[in-house]
């Protein structure tokens, strides 16, 4: 089996897509230097480069590092919580939801122990931070789950400052009560701002309606309910193309942003019923850290009577640009700052393109009536982030170079929703997207269905590129309907890396691939 175009000097990998298929079914756990120490059995094959290789340990090895180690223990098991006004039996983070959050400064060693006390085999993801490849929590790809009852330790230099989190990487788990914030704190950053605030926002169903796992059965068995997944899509040709993508002013996501009817939103763990009151002094200036946790909403986020400077996106710094109200899609993160007025004033997020309550926690500088739940503020109608608004830092900014390697991923269901589906392929049947360390590689995303997808990347940050990129650095970007997205991605960081929808439901059945350093 021959597989060319892997050298640093050819654009473009051709294989067969049979020669792909097979080394899709072995890439997972046949990785040269792997933790099972495996070698590829066909010496024709590419090598590819394993979370256990000599190539990851030398780059964390060369991590700028304070000599700091934060430790923590993260346990994962059942759990009782009072969501404020009703109590659920779920599964989370040592026992609240959201977890612990977790601090740490750039360039400081993390070391936390994983305690699985869960029934069913489980692991830590780290989103969005650019760690060694061996700790970055896939199952099968880059360690062994933790079966329950064992623990794993993980251990990693968090190189980038920013806002991240953390989620269980097994099943449909991520749509439980598991997830913690994790903030990496830039030592150089002036920190303009009196108080910092995250706000993890979730859409709940577990021990209140049908759990994720009954969920995604359901889905399997009946798909969307008769919402055709764009079977046949492939021969609408040039529609792929489209710019724009279908959304419309009203509802940029496009008409359909959700499959799951969640029957509870949260901001911090808390339904509006008895929400999370900030308290601050009128004209204090707040840095919110917005974390979309959900495992199918997106969020429109707002706070009433605020403008909200948005001063980074997945924990990365962009030039501040000052709107009413944005969307944050599942995985993505928005850092703001905010100039507190005084009373108290709703901090909103309202499910969007998707019928249900919205979330409400309470931004108080002075006595006063709390905002009523459910009564939203105009903000919500107001300027719209979008994307072509922001712009990258100095610092943040990638510098130009010419694309050594493109990639497409083409985003397409079947079977009226029952797979989803990257360049025609579920999961299972993935052709692995091979990239050479030191390439620029250029993915471009095609979007072939009617519904938005949070496309994510591990160990790594694009930057959107391609017509109306404005080069911003981001691990999640929403693709609308319809719509292509170019990102490029400077490959630096080697190993066997995820990417996928950050819609749990469409990543568990089948839209995942493998952005896979070969040499
Ligand atoms: Cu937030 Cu593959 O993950
Ligand atoms: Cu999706």
């Amino acid at each position: 089996m021959t597989v060319r175009g892997l050298g640093p000097s050819s654009r473009q990998p051709t294989l067969s897509r049979r020669q792909v298929v097979q080394l899709g079914a072995i890439g997972a756990v046949a990785v040269a230097g792997s933790y099972a120490g495996v070698r590829l059995l066909d010496a024709s094959s590419p090598t590819l480069v394993g979370p256990g290789s000599r190539a990851v340990r030398e780059v964390e090895a060369a991590r700028a590092t304070t000599g700091n180690v934060v430790t923590r223990t993260v346990t994962a098991g059942p759990a009782t919580v009072d969501l404020g006004g009703r109590v659920v039996s779920t599964w989370a983070y040592d026992a609240t939801v959201p977890g612990p959050e977790i601090r740490m400064t750039a360039g400081d060693q993390l070391q936390v122990r994983l305690v699985n006390d869960l029934p069913e085999a489980t692991t830590v993801h780290w989103h969005g931070v650019a760690l060694r490849n061996d700790m970055d929590g896939v199952p099968d790809l880059t360690m062994p789950a933790v079966a329950p009852g064992g623990t794993f330790d993980y251990a990693f230099v968090a190189p980038d400052p920013g806002t991240y989190w953390l989620h269980p990487h097994a099943g449909i788990q991520l749509d439980y009560g598991m997830q913690s914030a994790l903030v990496v704190e830039d030592p150089d950053e002036p920190g303009a701002y009196q108080q910092e605030v995250v706000l993890v926002l979730d859409d709940w169903t577990d021990g209140w309606g049908a759990s994720p796992t009954e969920i995604l059965a359901g889905l399997v068995r009946d798909g969307m309910g008769g919402m055709d997944g764009m079977d046949g899509m492939d021969g609408m040709g040039g529609m792929g193309g489209a710019m724009m993508g279908s959304g419309s002013a009203s509802q940029p996501l496009g008409a359909d942003a959700g499959d799951v009817a969640h029957p509870a939103h949260l901001i911090n763990g808390r339904l509006p019923s008895d929400p999370v009151t900030v308290t601050a002094v009128p004209g204090d200036r707040i840095r919110f850290r917005v974390i979309n946790a959900a495992g199918d909403t997106a969020y429109r986020f707002a706070i009433g009577g605020h403008r909200l400077s948005v001063t980074h996106t997945d924990g990365t710094a962009v030039e501040p640009y000052e709107v009413d109200t944005l969307i944050v899609g599942m995985g993505e993160r928005y850092d703001v700052v905010v100039s507190v007025g005084d009373g108290a004033f709703p901090i909103v997020a309202v499910p969007e393109s998707k019928a249900g309550p919205s979330a409400l926690a309470v931004l108080r500088s002075a006595s006063g009536d709390a905002p009523t739940p459910g009564r939203l503020p105009a903000e919500l109608g107001g300027q719209l982030l979008s994307y072509g608004n922001l712009r990258p830092t100095a610092e943040t900014a990638f510098e130009s170079r010419a694309i050594d390697r493109e990639l497409p991923l083409v985003l397409s269901s079947r079977d009226g929703g029952r797979q989803w589906l990257i360049n025609g392929a579920t999961f299972a049947d993935r052709e692995p997207l091979y990239v050479a360390a030191g390439e620029r590689v250029r993915l471009t995303i095609v979007n072939r269905s009617m519904m938005f997808h949070p496309v994510h990347l591990h160990g790594h940050t694009f930057a959107l590129a391609g017509r109306g990129g404005t080069g911003i650095r981001k691990d999640t970007v929403n693709v609308l309907p319809m719509q292509t997205v170019s990102l490029d991605v400077q490959a630096d960081n080697p190993g066997q890396w995820m990417t996928h929808c950050h819609n749990a439901y469409h990543a568990e059945l089948g839209m995942m691939s493998v952005v896979s350093y070969a040499v």
